[in-house]
């Protein structure tokens, strides 16, 4: 039998290795091994395997990484990210292997966001479905999908808590919710790496963006982060460690600072925080040319702070090529001791050793496998229920929805023919052209019985520099060129012929994610005049958003009959919003991120505190805290979300008032599904703990179950509760809990729940 590459490169290097005199890796204690590759490197090769460059398809930041060859020869590059397919990747990691001194293998990574090829819904969608072993499965498919095309690392999960939703990647993480994150935090890592990462159909996990980069000021991205620790550890550093916690691999700093200093080189952050207090093992990599913009930052010149990130405990270097540029010159002056760099080389080595790359650098990537393994008709099946999953119906007057299977349907709007947008921003190697659009999954769904009208009705969006800002980022946004007037004339006409509007509108996908921040959260002017010209024809209309944020819609609450937020529902998107639209799927999702009635709200979450002066719904009263002009409170709230069925709660049953140290409280209500078809509800348990030793939330989400109720069944839904879940970090930071009185709310969102309260000493 002929051998093939992979044979030769692979005999080559164990030919190479044990002329070296190291022994084959498989059986080899992972200290021992890299103990003894460090052993053999120089000082230049050690750094070398800090550096990371950007080469191949997509480039993610503002510079382009170049002489990626000529690194991997010279062994002055640990890995390339933004490459994939199996023949790109082996000729690179066949370079390294068969021309680089040591022959150390290549990390590819990727940003596998939300899937590969098979792209599932944007991360903030997935959230919606409240299903982390589902969130775990689309990460499992994103890890077999990548890895046979030849990527091992992907820069994933992205768990930043984000309360402001002008910020666009918003749209890349979980929500508002520290808990509800934290487990969506570990179901994408176990995802991922599954239980053991040597299997080639695994990727290494990265969580990012580390740590606070969703709390940036005013929601403008890269922008400035503060806050008191006690907020940190209380709300936004949980989902980072309960990642941690879940062994991922790698953890990514992000671009803005902590507590004035940038988080690529802040010690406290990278070293005291994450190592010391939460034991984490793997290895740090900077954000897109995070150290050199360090210098804009103010911390210095990039030598300097070259030297702040290593010290600091960044271990590899993403594109700014500071680390080979600078760290031999500060080892030589003993400003960087070479102990640190080869610490951090120690733990790039491992992170390989741990993927089992010295055993196989290719981890079995070929065209057959891909071919096999990429976007398979099960894969796409999943996509498509979790798709349908992620969409929250919002509003349902009179039932509109599900759409008859007869009659004239107009579907208006923009967004109905486009499948780039259902693909939602990082979209990995997802091609859109293997998507199918609202407007021909709902003609293919319709049936016989229904005619489908269509027009345009409106332009995404109209200002021309926004325009031409959406398309150089491949927004692809082509312009109808008539008139604001004629589309919308031709619309009302359309609208006018039919017994249903169903309007897609919303967001172009570039819209949001990195570097789309808006300081307004209304549909684009243009969509707006549309919708309110159709809902002036007196038909029903049902709005279908696509967006990657929460929107300001209370016009269109107040006027549309129907809203059914569909996120960016991925390469099936379109099929998932028939299925919901004709009641193939009856509507699961709940929000996870608070909808303001207008930006001047933000930050609007739904565990805030209650002040010394809230607001109790007198509008008499004068000094409390609220708005004059708008309410406190949230259009839609937290885990907000309906369903074609209604369910109705019983009262919060308790198993004792009076509970001590380590017991446990028995929490339940019935729940009934009190309509005439089956569906999923999401029944969620909320703590308050009203008196305590630092100010608490007005509540916190301590645990939820999913459970599906045939129309007129009832079921028991029990949380049992410890001590455990009434912790919290008090002002020494101190992961405690106090005795007090307890307030345990249970219902279908953060703002209709029926409540019981207890009492809970220390000792018994
Ligand atoms: C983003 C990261 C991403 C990286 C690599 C950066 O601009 O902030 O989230 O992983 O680029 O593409």
């Amino acid at each position: 039998m002929k051998p093939n590459h992979f044979t030769i490169v692979l005999f080559s290097w164990l030919v190479a290795a044990s002329l070296c005199g190291q022994t084959p890796p498989t059986n080899t204690n992972m200290d021992a091994f890299v103990s003894g590759l460090l052993g053999r490197m120089t000082l230049e090769e050690k750094i070398g395997q800090l550096n990371l460059l950007s080469t191949g398809f997509d480039v993610t930041g503002p510079v382009a990484s170049k002489n990626v060859e000529a690194n991997v020869r010279n062994g002055s590059i640990a890995g390339v990210f933004n490459l994939y397919t199996p023949a790109r990747v082996r000729k690179l990691q066949e370079l390294a292997m068969g021309h680089s001194r040591l022959r150390i293998p290549l990390l590819f990574g990727y940003d596998v966001i939300h899937g590969h090829k098979t792209i599932f819904p944007i991360p903030l969608a997935l959230a919606c479905t409240w299903n982390p072993e589902l969130i775990e499965k689309s990460a499992r498919v994103a890890a077999n999908e990548a890895s046979a095309d030849g990527v091992n690392w992907t820069f994933s999960p992205m768990v930043d808590i984000a309360r402001d939703p002008r910020w666009g990647r918003i749209a890349e993480g979980a929500g508002e919710d520290p808990y509800l994150g934290g487990l969506i935090a570990q179901a994408m890592v176990r995802g991922y790496q599954g239980d053991d990462l040597t299997r080639s159909n695994t990727l290494l996990a990265c969580v990012k963006h580390f740590a606070l980069y969703g709390a940036v000021e005013a929601g403008r991205d890269y922008n400035t982060a503060d806050m008191s620790r006690l907020t940190m550890y209380q709300y936004y550093l949980w989902p980072y460690q309960a990642a941690v916690d879940a062994g991922v691999g790698s953890v990514m700093a992000s671009f803005n600072e902590v507590e004035g200093v940038p988080a690529t080189g802040n010690r406290w952050l990278l070293t005291g925080l994450l190592r010391k207090q939460w034991g984490f093992k793997g290895f740090v990599v900077s954000d897109y040319t995070a150290i050199n913009e360090m210098t804009l930052h103010g911390m210095g010149s990039v030598e300097h702070d070259a030297e702040l990130a290593l010290k600091a405990g960044l271990d590899m270097d993403m594109v700014s090529e500071a680390y080979v540029k600078y760290l031999k010159k500060l080892a030589a002056e003993k400003a960087a001791p070479e102990a640190i760099i080869e610490t951090a080389c120690r733990r790039v080595l491992e992170a390989k050793y741990k993927l089992g790359l010295f055993a196989d650098p290719f981890r079995g990537c070929g065209e057959e496998r891909a071919e096999r393994e990429i976007l398979t008709p099960e894969n796409r099946k999943f996509a498509r229920d979790l798709a349908a999953r992620s969409f929250v119906l919002l509003k349902n007057a009179d039932q509109t929805l599900p759409l008859k299977r007869s009659g004239v349907i107009a579907l208006i709007g923009p967004l109905a023919e486009s499948r780039r947008d259902l693909l939602g921003s990082w979209s990995a190697a997802g091609d859109w052209k293997s998507a199918t659009s609202i407007l021909d999954a709902v003609k293919q769904a319709a049936g016989a019985e229904v005619s489908i009208l269509r027009a345009r009705g409106a332009n995404l969006v109209d200002d021309p520099v926004l325009l031409e800002t959406l398309n150089s980022s491949g927004a692809d946004i082509v312009p109808d060129q008539r008139s604001r007037q004629e589309m919308i004339k031709e619309a009302v006409a359309t609208a006018q012929k039919a017994d249903v509007v169903v309007a897609t509108l919303g967001e172009s996908f570039a819209m949001s994610g990195e570097a789309a921040s808006r300081s307004e959260l209304g549909l684009p002017k243009g969509q707006e005049e549309l919708l309110k010209a159709v809902v002036k024809t007196g038909k029903p209309v049902v709005l279908v958003l696509m967006n990657g944020r929460p929107l300001t819609l209370p016009w269109e609450e107040a006027h549309c009959s129907a809203i059914l937020e569909t996120w960016f529902g991925g390469i099936e998107g379109g099929h998932a919003v028939a299925d919901v639209l004709f009641g193939e799927y009856n509507p699961s999702g709940r929000l996870t991120t608070s909808f303001p009635r207008n930006t001047g709200q933000i930050p609007l979450y739904y565990n805030h505190k209650t002040t010394g002066r809230p607001y109790l719904g007198d509008p008499h009263v004068k000094y409390v805290s609220r708005y004059l002009d708008v309410a406190n409170s949230p259009l839609f709230p937290f885990g907000f979300g309906l369903s074609y069925t209604s369910f109705s709660y019983s009262k919060v049953r308790l198993s004792r008032r009076a509970l001590a140290g380590d017991q446990t409280l028995v929490a339940t209500v019935d729940v009934t599904n009190t309509g005439r078809r089956a569906g999923e509800e999401t029944v969620q348990l909320y703590i308050t703990q009203p008196v305590a030793s630092v100010t608490r939330s007005v509540e916190d989400l301590r645990g939820f179950q999913k459970i599906f109720l045939q129309p007129g069944e009832e079921r028991a839904v029990s949380f049992r509760i410890t001590a455990e879940d009434l912790k919290f970090y008090n002002s020494e930071l101190r992961y405690d809990w106090e005795p007090g009185d307890f307030v345990i709310r249970i219902g279908p969102d953060s703002s209709q729940l029926y409540s019981a309260t207890l009492h809970w000493t220390k000792s018994q």
